[in-house]
């Protein structure tokens, strides 16, 4: 087998390029290419600008499409080909580092990558290096637990809607909501009819300079519920609603 290089999966933390870890901040400088998810649409990515101030002037920065929208086989082939990219890259031989927001094993990405990579190449060396999570921050922004004692923390995805947060807040304590996006207002409607609504924490690009965090639903604005958003319920659990 040819040599390939190293593939470093890099958290870069929620947003602030503060909070980033001394091993990816030293790896971002070391590795010869840096791969950045960037959004199909707009060919953004939030992760490079996070990733900037740590950056040699001179390194290659290559970006790979995904968009939230693809689905099935589209979504398999997108994996693939980025897949492919990236092995091109390891094989010259070169390392690399592929960004992503928060944690690479929380919702990431390149856990999709990673399927696809050893698919192709088994043996391909790749190293994690986990990030600070977006939900981790708003709790530090808030200044409220995720967790204490013997509670429950549950992170459950909303972008199916508020049938899985429903089952959620039955089952723990405290819920973190991520890919709320387009089902805040039905998730806002589930979580006050709970009685939660006082109790939430919502929080927009949290540790940006653009961004809030609130607590209370009466504060979260209803007519932009961005993708960077995320709510914290607190109070919930199998008990709520029971006399
Ligand atoms: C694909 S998931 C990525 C999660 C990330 N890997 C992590 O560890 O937090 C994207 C979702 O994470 C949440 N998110 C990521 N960064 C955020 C931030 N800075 N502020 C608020 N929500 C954020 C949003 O709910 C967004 O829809």
């Amino acid at each position: 087998m040819k040599p390939l290089g190293t593939l470093y999966g890099l958290g870069v933390g929620p947003g602030d390029p503060e909070l980033l870890t001394l091993k990816a901040a030293r790896i971002l400088g070391e590795v010869d290419v840096v791969f950045t998810s960037a959004q199909a649409s707009t060919g953004k990515s939030l992760a490079l600008e996070v990733a900037r101030p740590h950056l040699r002037k001179s390194q290659e920065i290559v970006p790979v499409f995904f968009s939230h929208t693809f689905e099935g086989a589209a979504s398999r082939e997108a994996h693939r080909a980025n897949a492919v990219r990236v092995l091109e890259v390891l094989s010259r031989p070169a390392s690399a580092a592929f960004l992503t927001l928060g944690d690479p094993m929380t919702y990431s990405t390149f856990t999709y990558l990673l399927a696809a990579l050893r698919a192709q190449e088994p043996g391909v060396p790749v190293a994690v290096v986990p990030g600070i999570t977006s939900f981790a921050a708003a709790a530090a922004a808030a200044q409220i637990p995720l967790t204490e004692g013997n509670e429950t923390l549950a992170v459950v995805s909303g972008a199916r809607g508020p049938e899985r947060v429903e089952s959620a807040l039955g089952l723990a304590e405290n819920v973190v909501i991520l890919k709320s996006y387009r089902h805040a207002e039905e998730i806002c409607q589930l979580l006050d009819a709970r009685g939660l609504a006082d109790s939430t924490i919502y929080s927009i690009a949290c540790s940006r300079p653009e961004g809030f965090t609130v607590q209370g639903l009466d504060a979260v604005p209803r007519d932009a519920n961005p993708y960077m958003s995320l709510f914290v319920v607190k109070g919930a659990g199998p008990t709520v609603g029971t006399p």
